[in-house]
């Protein structure tokens, strides 16, 4: 953990242009910095720096914040680690918050398992390339399968030696721990003796998202084993199987770039494809798809690719991944590869052009994929035909998106001849009985079941909230609050004294006894009520910079709009004036409407109460009531009316 000085020398050291710069190219256009947004692609720029409010906004794909956020977003980092990102960046030191014992005995297991992964990653390149066993063997392997060597060592591939506890015995001498050996798999302890878990393979790191050396998959070389073609690293405290995916080190700039990713299946997939130019590549490495690893992707594109290799029998095993890529949201694309080819050795039949011709030709959704597979076998057969229906609909009801299911709804009904109210009605039932068992799970609020459409004498109302006029009485504090609203001479000692826009907002809600709804809107409140009783000012960048990164984005995001008139003004505005020089009918403006609708959500709280009341009989608490009532609609009607009478002005 990172301590608030910390966090806060590093927000007010770090230059904000300085940092964007160094992934985007800026031109100084006034006072901002302009460029092509790094977030979405386009031609012109629209994506803008403000030096000034130490912000970035892209007016093209709504992307905003701080310099913090924009390392997060950029490179994919936890916001703890992008502040250690720029740290760095601008020396300095990190004053990590005191951590228990338990949490630093697993945080120094962590270390010591990382540490030992990059030294054996290195033992296992070095046996590649430098000795004679690893050039004999591993390296002429690699050499007849036709893999270049600049590609085996951005993948830091190598070899381990034939002899059984090599590299144990040479971690062990270069002071590494037996513990830490054990438990990072790469050594096998039994009562006798200690010995290598790989030996005599080609050995394939796997790489966190950052780069570090996590686990490894070692493949067998003699044709001939009786052991499996390929042996990976066990569960260890850095590495878990579900949550990464093979080759996403290498590939996560591409997959940005190209707002895709191709998924395969094999550690050799991603390496030939790199080897035809295909950087955006991952594997899951044998296992299933999880959920893990199609968020692990989101994070960099919703666009998904999926090579499956040209064998029935595989097909139907790994299908079942469709289904958790679907349930994700993400737009998923199936390219089946000729009978008996996978990505690996197709690419190395073909040539480039015609490898990538392949794949842009043969690209499909996921149900002309499902129906191709298995209409063959039930076109002819009315009862296959329904299951395959079935399990279509099954995969169209678990896509979040109302939109994109209907979408699909419409090809499945074209590619099956079958009518699209019968599909919705199939869909529906589906999402209903899906969230009946994940009621456990949080479902959203669009997964919960939806009720048949019933005619009722009254409409739904929409929920009516003080949250847009508690977001305007924030975004004048955040945009102004330090600015003078009025002044005043003391009547006791005839000093003038200066009326900020924070000083008069705190006043009139605090003297009124309300508050904010909205938590975070409450505590951006909160501290300009602390600083206002203490009399001191907020700094201007305070929020932006602030270390809550919820608070910061927001701050961020407000005030980079270009200052739009509230609402109520819009209707009176007859020449153009910045908001500043309307400060004083703006601000007590937004106060009253920030005052009514807190009454408006007082009266409905109070009619709910009243209905009860007359249920109960309750004839003490319904006079109660109603005499609340009416004196909430008194002061109601008064602010309308100064509202009002400011709008007819
Ligand atoms: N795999 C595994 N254990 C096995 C077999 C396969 O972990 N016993 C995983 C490996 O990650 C492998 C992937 O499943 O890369 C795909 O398996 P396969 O297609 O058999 O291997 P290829 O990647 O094609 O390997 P090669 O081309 O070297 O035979
Ligand atoms: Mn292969």
């Amino acid at each position: 953990m990172i301590d608030r000085q910390t966090i806060e020398r590093i927000l007010d050291a770090a230059q904000i242009v300085e940092v964007v710069q160094e992934f985007v190219p800026l031109k100084k256009r006034g006072v901002n910095y302009l460029g092509l947004c790094p977030f979405h692609n386009e031609k012109t720029p629209s994506f803008t720096v403000s030096p000034s409010k130490e912000i970035f906004k892209c007016f093209g794909c709504g992307k905003v914040g701080n310099v913090v956020n924009f390392i997060m977003e950029h490179e994919h980092l936890s916001y703890p680690d992008a502040l250690r990102y720029l740290a760095k960046k601008y020396h300095i030191e990190i004053v990590e918050k005191e951590a228990s014992a338990e949490d630093l005995e697993k945080q120094n297991e962590r270390e010591s398992l990382l540490v030992l992964s990059a030294y054996a990653a290195r033992q296992f390149s070095e046996n590649l390339f430098n000795s004679e066993e690893g050039k004999a063997v591993g390296l002429s392997y690699f050499r007849e399968r036709g893999f270049r060597e600049s590609t085996l060592k951005k993948f830091e591939v190598g070899y381990s030696f034939e002899q059984r506890d090599a590299l144990t015995k040479k971690a062990l001498g270069d002071g590494y721990l037996k513990d830490f050996l054990v438990k990072s798999g790469l050594s096998i302890e039994n009562e006798s003796r200690i010995f290598d878990r790989f030996s005599g393979r080609v050995m394939f790191p796997i790489h966190s998202l950052s780069g570090q050396v996590l686990g490894f998959g070692g493949r067998v070389l003699k044709t001939d084993a009786k052991t499996a073609k390929y042996l990976n690293s066990p569960e260890s405290e850095i590495y878990h199987k579900s949550r990464i995916l093979y080759g996403i080190y290498q590939a996560r700039r591409s997959i940005t770039q190209e707002d895709r990713v191709y998924l395969v299946e094999g550690y050799t997939d991603v390496l030939s494809l790199h080897e035809v130019s295909i950087e955006n590549v991952v594997a899951s490495s044998g296992t299933s798809l999880t959920q893990e690893q199609v968020r692990l992707i989101k994070r960099f594109t919703p666009n998904i690719t999926v090579l499956y290799d040209g064998d029935p029998a595989g097909i139907k095993a790994s299908i079942r991944g469709i289904d958790i890529i679907l349930e994700e949201g993400m737009n998923v694309k199936i390219v089946l590869l000729p009978d008996g080819e996978d990505p690996d050795s197709y690419s190395k039949k073909v040539s480039n052009e015609d490898f990538l011709k392949y794949l842009r030709e043969n690209e499909t959704d996921f149900i002309r994929f499902k129906t191709q597979l298995l209409l063959d076998e039930a076109a002819s057969d009315p009862v296959k035909k329904a299951n395959l229906i079935r399990d279509i609909v099954k995969s169209i009801a678990i896509i979040p998106e109302a939109i994109t299911r209907t979408v699909y709804i419409k090809e499945c009904s074209t590619l099956l001849d079958i009518g699209e109210e019968v599909l919705y009605h199939e869909v529906g039932k589906m999402r209903q009985q899906r969230s009946f068992q994940d009621r456990n799970r949080y479902p959203a609020p669009e997964d919960l079941p939806v009720p048949p459409p019933v005619i009722t004498s009254q409409p739904a109302r929409k929920e009516f909230t003080t949250h847009f006029s508690e977001k305007e009485v924030i975004r004048l504090l955040l945009k102004f609050g330090s600015t003078e609203l009025e002044r005043h001479i003391n009547a006791e000692d005839g000093q003038e004294e200066i009326v900020t826009v924070s000083d008069y907002v705190v006043h009139d809600i605090t003297s009124d006894n309300l508050t904010f709804d909205d938590p975070v809107l409450l505590q951006i409140f909160d501290e300009f009520k602390f600083a206002s009783e203490q009399g001191t000012f907020i700094e201007e960048m305070h929020f932006v910079k602030h270390p809550d990164p919820v608070i910061s984005t927001l701050a961020a995001d407000m005030l980079s709009e270009p200052h739009t008139l509230s609402k109520i003004f819009a209707s009176k505005q007859t020449y153009v004036e910045t908001e500043d020089m309307k400060l004083k009918d703006i601000v007590p403006d937004a106060l009253l409407k920030f005052k009514s609708d807190k009454i408006k959500v007082r009266l409905k709280e109070i009619m709910t109460k009243l209905e009860e009341a007359v249920r109960e009989g309750d004839n003490d608490k319904i006079l109660e009531l109603q005499r609340r009532d009416q004196n909430l609609k008194m002061a109601l009607r008064a602010i309308s009316e100064k509202l009002g009478k400011r709008i007819i002005l």
